[in-house]
């Protein structure tokens, strides 16, 4: 099956009351696990890639031939969105040329009018060609390839006007932070979650940090229309655990066991069980 935009299936996925998940890529294992896991769990998924893992892996046209080609040679049947994710205004271009399906616009350390004029026009270019565009409107905390934000939250009328452009889905920061958490975290803002989403109407709403999130709070989020998750950190912590883990009981040094197939597999193994895990808080699975 071709990749498709994120459009659609995130709007399906509001008006059913559960989330899709966006899970970042880093490389073949990355994305073969991710996608296995989302053909078996009948899941429609979202590859994300940041421009720093776009940049690791070759560039971007590597990106969608190893995508294309997994999707083919695994026989992969489920929605599969290739999406951009915090992405530059070049990037944006960059990726739209590759062949990416979904793209990410991040104005939001620009002035209000600045990401308003650049998501204008990327909203233009995106419909003409079927793909979805995701913008964002108040800095989602943390570290994001650089990227610094202070975990603000947005404001609703912004939301609105953003939203009113016409983009496929919204991000909004509602207290939420890329990476772990920290111990005085407040929680996410439902307040004002509740506010963007009475302000945003249908538009499907994403929640970006996904990593660390009790899942009660998940779960109200999605209640109140949020139906796109990112979950990166997470899969990072369990895919670096399950490599340690094989590494300190030197079983990298029994027979063959430095061979790297060998040696990625049991991250791979946990980093799957931590994607079944997401799809089925986020009620993804069987949506396909
Ligand atoms: P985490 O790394 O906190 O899961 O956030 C991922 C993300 O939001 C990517 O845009």
């Amino acid at each position: 099956m071709a990749l498709v935009s994120a459009k659609e299936m995130c709007a399906k996925a509001k008006a059913g009351h559960y989330a899709v998940g966006q899970f970042n890529i880093n490389n073949l294992e990355w994305t073969k696990a991710i996608l296995e896991v989302a053909q078996e769990k009948q899941s429609p998924v979202i590859l994300g890639v940041s421009e720093g893992a776009g940049k690791y892996m070759g560039g971007y046209d590597a990106v969608v031939g190893m995508v294309n080609g997994l999707i083919k040679d695994l026989g992969i049947t489920v929605p599969v969105a290739l999406h951009l994710d915090h992405g530059s205004y070049e990037g944006c271009y960059k990726c739209i040329k590759a062949g990416f399906s979904s793209v990410m616009f991040d104005g939001s350390h620009f002035p209000f009018e600045e990401n308003l004029a650049k998501t204008t026009e990327l909203v233009h270019v995106t419909s003409q060609l079927g793909l979805s565009l995701e913008a964002e409107v108040g800095a989602i905390g943390g570290e994001e390839d650089g990227v610094v934000g202070q975990g603000e939250c947005a404001d609703p009328a912004e939301c609105k006007t953003i939203a009113d452009l016409g983009v496929s889905i919204l991000a909004a920061g509602i207290g939420n932070i890329h990476g772990k958490y920290p111990e005085n975290w407040a929680g996410l803002s439902f307040e004002t979650l509740d506010a963007i989403q009475q302000q945003t109407g249908d538009m499907p709403l994403v929640l970006h940090g996904g990593t660390g999130i009790p899942a009660d709070q998940v779960k109200k989020a999605i209640e109140l229309g949020v139906a796109k998750v990112n979950v990166n950190t997470e899969c990072q912590l369990a895919f670096a655990k399950g490599v340690r883990e094989y590494i300190e009981a030197g079983k990298d040094l029994e027979g063959k066991g430095f061979d790297p197939r060998k040696l990625l597999a049991p991250g791979v193994a946990e980093m799957k069980k931590t994607v079944i895990e997401k799809m089925e808080l986020f009620g993804s699975v069987g949506q396909a």
